[in-house]
């Protein structure tokens, strides 16, 4: 299957992508995470910017929810770092690409645009579908977001590499 194009980058020297869930304690800093361990695997950090938010501001400058931290410590990730963070309209102007977890982000960021997709738009397996919210179910949720997560961001890097070859 052939992933979508990402939309170009605006300054060809770096491309900056966030990812968008509600709370910004579970979905969207997973990808955050995950993301960046990729482009670092990748020896692309210094070429494109990764951050993440949530449409509600309940747990800004809050940690990771435990659940969360949890399934990436034992996938050996790093969750530590993460303050949740809430998304502001005038973000999209930073933005190469955002991505959303779910149709009810995407509504929320007014929709899809050439720059505002799905993030599981890149899904190389299952595209085009919700990454769905595990904030009230158990831990098997948050197995299942990160399995979606870590093949969705590998097809995500792969695009980028491509993306910055060609620019
Ligand atoms: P997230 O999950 O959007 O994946 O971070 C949620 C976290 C918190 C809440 C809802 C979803 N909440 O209602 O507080």
């Amino acid at each position: 299957m052939t992933p979508p194009a990402l939309p170009p980058a605006r300054d060809p020297d770096r491309y900056t992508l966030t990812v968008v869930c509600l709370g910004n304690i579970c979905r969207s800093p997973m990808a955050d995470v995950v993301l960046n361990r990729r482009l670092e695997e990748a020896g692309l950090t210094d070429r494109v910017r990764v951050d993440s938010s949530g449409t509600g501001g309940w747990h800004v400058g809050g940690p990771m929810d435990p659940r969360a931290a949890a399934t990436l410590a034992a996938h050996g990730y790093d969750s530590t770092r993460h303050r949740a963070r809430q998304w502001a309209p005038e973000r999209a102007e930073d933005h190469d690409l955002v991505l959303a977890m779910d149709r009810s982000n995407l509504a929320d960021l007014g929709g899809r645009s050439d720059r505002v997709r799905l993030f599981r738009d890149f899904d190389p397996v299952d595209p085009g579908g919700e990454v769905p919210d595990p904030y009230y179910g158990g831990d098997d949720g948050f197995e299942e977001v990160l399995a979606m997560v870590e093949r969705t961001a590998a097809a995500i890097v792969a695009a980028l590499q491509r993306e910055l070859r060609a620019s």
